[in-house]
């Protein structure tokens, strides 16, 4: 673990309690906990902005029955099999399957792997938590 800085942060009142309300929405055990996690979101942000090498998960939700659907679902998570290590089904009733897909490598690459899970019809719901390798932040 690094060693640890302290210093004082001037806010205006009425954003304190704002963030003081937030904090508490949140969970966040204390104001350090959630200025910590919020400059980290920051560069994870960056990471993804500037195309550092990242990792993430899209979370995808459909109807198994269409079989043209996953025909179509196997050839794209193949075209991107560089970006994706690893990926969980869970089947969620007799009809909806959730996947969950790990992906590491450049923003461009999960970008492009996102658009095109997009543009696969029948797809209920398709969603990216971009995360970060962990390299840059400490
Ligand atoms: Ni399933």
């Amino acid at each position: 673990m690094s060693k640890v800085v302290r210093f004082g942060i001037s806010l205006p009142k009425g954003l304190s309690e704002k963030f003081d309300r937030l904090i508490k929405e949140v969970g966040y055990p204390n104001r350090s906990e959630a200025i910590r996690e919020l400059i980290r979101k920051e560069f994870v942000s960056r990471e993804w902005a500037k195309g550092d090498n990242v990792a993430g998960s899209i979370t995808l939700v459909y109807d198994h029955s269409g079989r043209e659907f996953l025909k179509r679902l196997t050839e794209v998570q193949h075209h991107h099999h560089h970006t994706i290590i690893s990926t969980q089904h869970i089947h969620l009733d007799h009809h909806n399957c959730l996947e969950i897909v790990i992906i590491k490598g450049k923003p461009r690459e999960a970008e492009s792997l996102l658009s095109e899970l997009r543009s696969i019809k029948g797809l209920k719901h398709v969603s990216l938590a971009m995360a970060t390798t962990g390299k840059k932040i400490p």
